[in-house]
């Protein structure tokens, strides 16, 4: 197998396979070209729009004090849901485009949203990822996402993620009113969870779900960075995934 990807290509032969699947011993790529340029633009506006939307989101749930005054001089608590709604429309219309992605992008693109539930293996590679962060086995080297973090984005960022946008369009379309368009599409919440009080509590709860997601993904971005066989942060910037010489330990 060639020592290269073939620059610029998503196709070269390592990008064959699922990135979740381990280097075989002796395979040492110098760099594969992983993350395409959607899904790089996509997950820096995304985690713009988390910031924007954890901050504010805490201010609507705990709002601050009523300010004296005339309303048009001191609109404070209308700016914190503004720039919630807009971070919350630039979020919906972000995440939808990054379904294309799924669809037409390369398998990397699709890693997060689908898990092979059936495949044995991959199953195992979660388990011996654990043992790797548990200093109890040797690590793996992966050319996408390794198994455990993959898996745990699955299940605390894309599942919750549906979970957030539906429920914040919901609320959305109730304070529209519910003669709006949006309510006739995203009404139905309302019915599944009994009443505005519950979404309310769902979609506040999904925060510190996505909050804690963040804070061991940030982590675990830098701690793989320095201590894992491939470059991280970088790829995130660039696309493309290098692989540190064996001998460096
Ligand atoms: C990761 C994404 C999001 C986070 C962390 C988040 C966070 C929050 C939080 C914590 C609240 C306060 C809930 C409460 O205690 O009552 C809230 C309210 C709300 N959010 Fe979100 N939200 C997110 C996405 C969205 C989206 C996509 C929309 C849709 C536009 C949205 C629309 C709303 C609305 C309409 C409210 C209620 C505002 C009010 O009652 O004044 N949110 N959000
Ligand atoms: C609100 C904060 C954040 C959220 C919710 C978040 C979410 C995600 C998600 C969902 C992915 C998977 C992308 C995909 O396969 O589609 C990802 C990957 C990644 N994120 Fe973040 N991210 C956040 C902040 C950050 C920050 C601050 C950094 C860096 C300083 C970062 C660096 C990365 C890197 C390097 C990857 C690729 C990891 C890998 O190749 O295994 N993220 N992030």
């Amino acid at each position: 197998m060639s020592e290269k990807a073939i620059p610029g290509s998503d196709r070269g032969p390592w990008d064959q396979r699922p990135g979740h699947l381990p280097l075989e011993p002796g395979e040492h790529p110098k760099a594969i070209y992983v993350y395409q340029w959607p899904l790089r633009l996509w997950h820096w506006i995304m985690m713009s729009c988390i910031v924007v939307l954890a901050i504010t989101g805490y201010l609507i749930g705990a709002p601050p004090p009523s300010l004296g005054g005339e309303a048009w001089d001191t609109f404070v608590f209308g700016y914190i849901r503004m720039a919630h709604f807009i971070a919350g429309q630039i979020l919906v219309v972000t995440f939808i485009a990054r379904i294309w992605m799924v669809i037409f992008g390369n398998h990397h693109g699709r890693a997060i949203f689908w898990l092979p539930f059936l495949d044995i293996r991959y199953w195992k590679n979660v388990i011996d990822q654990a043992l790797y962060y548990l200093f109890m086995k040797e690590g793996k080297t992966y050319i996408g996402h390794n198994p455990l973090a993959n898996t745990a984005m699955f299940f605390s960022f894309t599942l919750p993620m549906f979970l957030m946008i539906v429920t914040g369009m919901a609320l959305y379309s109730e304070g529209i009113g519910i003669d709006s368009w949006q309510y006739a599409l995203f009404g139905w919440v309302f019915t599944l969870f009994g009443n505005s009080f519950v979404v309310h509590t769902v979609h506040h709860l999904g925060m510190y779900a996505i909050c804690i997601f963040a804070l061991i993904h940030v982590y675990m971005v830098f701690r793989e960075d320095t201590m894992g066989d491939t470059t991280i942060v970088s790829t995130m910037v660039n696309g493309w995934r290098f692989f540190k010489p064996r001998d460096r330990r």
